[in-house]
């Protein structure tokens, strides 16, 4: 998959690019049929909402489950990103939002790089987010929200918020919100399960709670280039990955076909992958 040079256009000026139906609904169904299993899991990569068991996010998939390693190493996810950075890419975070019907909590106003900055010390943006949806994202499940344009005014000031959610996130405050939406307005990129979106790791976003009988599970994954990898390990390592090999792609249908991959934490997470490492990365 190669980007023209309209879209490239369009994400430096949006900040993002929406592909409806990139999976189809085959490969999107080895993926959902595996999430209840990760989710009945306790693990500490299953965040659970504040208020009830659902599960908020899971990370690092990729590490031990199957259909999540062939997705984290899928060409038609991977190839658009290193096309963009003209350089190879490690996986540098990787999570299965549930956002589940009636009990999906909010994402307060952020930009993913605020954190990658603060906490992992990542040099530069130049990490891509994708959103892959396994379920139709419509008006009523919580859709991810962007203002475009945001991207171009680099890192914008924000606070650590500890609270509001059962996950701590560097969001920005309301006043902010308020004159970049009066200037680039807002949108919801809306379609059926399979689409994707590749998104700027300064665009700011939020998505509101999710009221609908519907759930709302996406695939989040945080691909950054390998010259820019963190420098800091303030975070466990299945939150902010410290293995920094360029990930190398699977055929277009490995999906299907269950193409082999290695499961490095197949058998448990490692002790060290678990905690902080305060050395220097
Ligand atoms: C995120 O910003 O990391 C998640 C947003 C969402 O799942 O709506
Ligand atoms: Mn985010």
């Amino acid at each position: 998959m190669v980007l023209t040079a309209q879209q490239i256009e369009q994400f430096d000026r949006d900040g993002y690019l929406f592909f409806p139906g990139h999976f189809s609904t085959a490969e999107v169904a080895k993926l959902t049929d595996e999430v209840p299993r990760i989710y009945e899991q306790r693990r500490p990569e299953n965040i659970r909402e504040k208020d009830s068991n659902a599960v908020r996010t899971n990370f690092a998939a990729h590490m031990y489950s199957e259909p999540f390693a062939r997705l984290g190493r899928h060409p038609r996810m991977v190839s658009p990103v290193r096309q963009l950075f003209g350089e190879e890419v490690y996986m540098h975070q990787f999570k299965i939002n549930g956002k589940s019907a009636f009990d999906g909590d909010i994402w307060q106003w952020h930009q993913d790089y605020g954190t990658w900055y603060n906490d992992d010390q990542m040099p530069e943006p130049r990490a891509m987010n994708i959103a892959i949806f396994l379920d139709e994202v419509t008006e009523f499940n919580g859709p991810l929200m962007f203002i475009p344009g945001s991207h171009k005014l680099g890192v914008i000031d924000a606070g650590h918020d500890l609270t509001t959610t059962s996950y701590p996130l560097w969001t920005i405050d309301n006043d902010t919100i308020r004159k970049l939406v009066a200037r680039g307005g807002m949108v919801a990129p809306k379609g059926p399960a399979g689409s994707m979106i590749m998104f700027h790791s300064c665009l700011v976003h939020a998505s509101g709670s999710n009221l609908s009988p519907f759930n709302r599970v996406s695939v989040y994954l945080s691909l950054c280039a390998v010259s820019n990898h963190i420098r800091r390990f303030k975070r466990p390592g299945y939150i902010a990955h410290r293995d920094f090999a360029p990930i190398r792609c699977l055929a277009d249908d490995c999906l299907l076909t269950e193409a082999p991959v290695d499961l490095p934490w197949g058998k448990g997470t490692p002790a060290d992958e678990l905690q902080p490492m305060l050395s220097a990365a």
